[in-house]
């Protein structure tokens, strides 16, 4: 009754993932899962956050690499062998460590789709990236944690709330489990899968990302589901994380299927989520469009009043910390000096003279530091 139902990969961090029967487990994730990332030259990391359309790019597996499809049907073969001999560095969230970059061929193509310089990199055969807190267990390009679990009620319940369906690959999860019920998987500290056992690190907090539509590549006009999430899986305790999913780490490898059996052999004490539902309603967005400019780092852009201007500055090369890119958790605040803006998110987001620049838009010229 309480089994694996659904198996899922992820080749290139943030593209579209392949749905399996039964899949390897490692300590760094399912094989083949997040081995291939895109960056910037310097090697930040690029996701779907920032450019959304990368979910609508298809990667299929090679005996040698991959297989690319873009969303136009063109594809390209990116043999492994073909990668750059030395590793060059990288970064994930913070996390610094070495991948090797594609040929320059390749990186043209993928830059020529995205509209800027775009490197794929691979991570090779020995990931030399760890866990946080975990230095035994090594990861892949994935964010945080080796494997992302989703129940399927839970999704169930997540999507009864929502206006629209959702799908599974909003929340890319690696594994989907049936039969609990809705957020059971709140109280679990270690489950069976067949026979590996995984322990849960903690819950998963979610971003922008799930807001991306899996086939336009366009975000949900009114944030769905994560403006819906907010109302109810709003960690009390951490404010800045909206949970859904749990995070896992694998203690043995092995071969999980389908249909294997899911035991829960250790619980504890689930997190208290805040319950606001039906308390906030989107905003619209009603100014016509007008130019404005944004001054920032000593540098002034020409922007919009439409834009957030985390999206602006960035267009512009210029670089604001972020997480969530979802008005949630604080990271992309900066002062607010000169003129004014518009939340785009209902609540108290604009305080102390500090604005979320991922969801603030300018309403006229604006300074920031
Ligand atoms: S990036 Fe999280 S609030 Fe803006």
């Amino acid at each position: 009754m309480y089994h694996l139902s659904q198996l899922y990969i992820y080749p290139i961090k943030s593209m579209r993932g392949l749905q399996l029967s039964h899949a390897q487990v490692t300590k760094h994730g399912l094989a083949f899962d997040r081995l291939f990332m895109l960056t910037d030259f310097q090697g930040n990391f690029i996701t779907a956050r920032n450019i959304t359309n990368l979910v609508c790019f298809t990667p299929a597996l090679h005996s040698d690499g991959l297989v690319l499809q873009a969303p136009d049907g063109q594809y390209k073969t990116i043999l492994l062998s073909q990668f750059s001999q030395h590793t060059f560095p990288t970064e994930v969230w913070g996390n610094n460590f070495v991948s090797f970059v594609a040929p320059t061929e390749i990186n043209q193509w993928l830059s020529n789709y995205l509209q800027q310089d775009i490197q794929l990199r691979w991570l090779g055969e020995d990931s030399h990236r760890r866990v946080k807190n975990y230095p035994d267990i090594p990861l892949s390009f994935a964010d945080g944690y080796p494997y992302m679990l989703i129940n399927e009620a839970s999704l169930q319940l997540l999507e009864s709330r929502c206006q629209n369906t959702l799908s599974v690959y909003q929340f890319r999860p690696n594994i989907v489990v049936s039969g609990f019920s809705a957020f059971a998987e709140d109280s679990w500290k270690t489950i069976r899968i067949g026979n590996v056992i995984f322990d849960v690190i903690k819950p998963c907090s979610r971003c922008i990302l799930t807001t991306v539509n899996p086939i336009t590549g366009k975000k949900h006009p009114t944030r769905e589901p994560l403006s819906i999430l907010e109302q109810f899986r709003t960690n009390a305790e951490k404010p800045e994380d909206v949970d859904f999913g749990i995070n896992l780490i694998a203690r043995n490898n092995g071969i999980i299927r389908c249909g294997d059996r899911v035991e829960l052999i250790e619980q504890q004490q689930p997190n208290i989520y805040i319950n606001r539902l039906g308390s906030e309603k989107p905003l619209s967005s009603v100014n016509s469009y007008k130019k404005v400019t944004i001054c920032y780092q000593n540098k002034m852009i020409t922007g919009n009043n439409q834009q957030v201007i985390l999206e602006q500055l960035e267009k512009h090369g210029i670089h604001v910390n972020y997480a969530c890119r979802a008005g949630i958790c604080g990271h992309c605040a900066l002062k607010l000096i000169k003129g004014t803006a518009r939340s785009l998110k209902k609540g108290n987001i604009i305080q102390d003279g500090n604005l979320l620049t991922c969801s603030c838009v300018p309403l006229e010229n604006i300074e920031l530091s």
